[in-house]
């Protein structure tokens, strides 16, 4: 509604000072977005590019999986959809959309210019706009230095002395599918016993990043993998979310080796958009060095994000979790096509899919 507001507010202005013809014919229109984004302080960024451009944001929220049939459905019955840009949280989503002609490819030196080329689409079809990193989080209580100084790889996760002290997401839920996607591209065969290791030493599946890292401050597990957001976000929070947030450490993984695991937030156009040249000027504008900062107007800043244009600043709080290594290795442009092997594989290492 505030969005709503602030465009009306703009085309008020720009009509009084005698800029517009009555017919408005200059209305600089609309960009209809499909978010799987789910943070609350989104809507700086969007405001911002509102408040520039005067073209208002129209969100439709949902799971990436979910936008993703929708955005299958939309096209497959009227060969267009009511949105067009596809914003989502995960790599393998975005190239899943791409491989099936759902996004067209993007021609635009302001997003080549911006954007690290590790990070979008090698044909121009979803460019990353943030990027995230799964990691573990322990509570230094529980942890003795020892224990810590064995636990460098995602797959040190699968030794039998996490057994019965390790909290996971469980395997229904994207974050977990594209992490053990990353342990079959760079671990192959040896992949599906390090799953079932991992599995077999999950005490509690929780469906909730916030609520895994409250268990571990609580000392109801040890350790678990969550996205770094999660933790800035505690941070950050009521005086109860800072007091967990006390109570629990970072841990950057396989930085000896590949990296952590990263993914992104991204977005592309879709096929047939209505509002194309305000896609494309939505996508570009969140893609500025000055929309990349560590605020919360920016775009990585607003959720504790790291920007994916090399220009772009770095948030405090994330600036305070240390130096980390990005896996770069596994291209976030195959993470589609190991997702349903991530599945199945976890599956046959009895892997939980639902909170227990
Ligand atoms: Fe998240």
């Amino acid at each position: 509604m505030r969005r709503f507001s602030l465009a009306i507010l703009f085309l008020a202005a720009v009509v009084s000072l005698g800029l517009l013809p009555a017919a408005a014919q200059d209305d600089p229109g609309v960009v209809n977005v499909y978010s799987s984004r789910h943070y609350g302080d989104l809507e700086g960024p969007f405001e911002a590019f509102t408040q520039a451009t005067g073209i208002e944001v129209r969100v439709s929220a949902g799971t990436p999986q979910d936008l993703l049939t929708r955005l299958r459905a939309d096209l497959q019955r009227g060969n267009r959809s009511i949105a067009d840009v596809f914003l989502a949280i995960d790599a393998g989503v975005l190239s899943l959309a791409a491989s099936e002609d759902l996004l067209v490819p993007i021609t635009s030196d302001v997003l080549n210019a911006n954007i690290a080329e590790e990070y979008r689409d090698p044909e121009g079809r979803w460019y990353g706009l943030s990027i995230r990193t799964r990691n573990v989080i322990y509570n230094p209580d529980n942890v003795t230095e020892a224990e810590l100084a064995g636990l460098n790889t995602y797959a040190d996760l699968a030794s039998p002395e996490w057994q019965g002290r390790l909290c996971m997401r469980p395997a229904s839920h994207i974050y977990t599918v594209s992490l053990f996607s990353s342990l079959l591209h760079h671990l192959g065969e040896e992949a599906p016993a390090v799953a079932e290791g991992i599995a077999g030493n999950v005490s509690r599946y929780i469906n909730s990043d916030t609520s895994l890292i409250q268990a571990v401050a609580a000392g109801e597990c040890d350790v678990t993998v969550t996205n770094h957001y999660y933790l800035g976000r505690l941070i950050n929070g009521s005086a109860e979310d800072q007091a967990v947030a006390e109570r629990v450490a970072i841990r950057w993984m396989n930085q000896e080796s590949t990296g952590a695991f990263i993914n992104i937030n991204g977005a592309g156009i879709i096929r047939n958009a209505a509002n194309y040249d305000n896609a494309l000027r939505f996508i570009e504008f969140l893609s500025l060095t000055e929309n990349q900062c560590g605020s919360p107007t920016c775009f990585p800043g607003s959720n504790y994000e790291y920007p994916t244009n090399p220009a772009g600043e770095l948030n405090e709080t994330t600036a305070s979790f240390g130096e980390v290594v990005f896996d770069t290795s596994y291209p976030l442009w195959e993470y589609g096509a190991l997702q349903q092997p991530a599945i199945d594989m976890l599956m046959a290492a009895g892997f939980g899919f639902v909170e227990n």
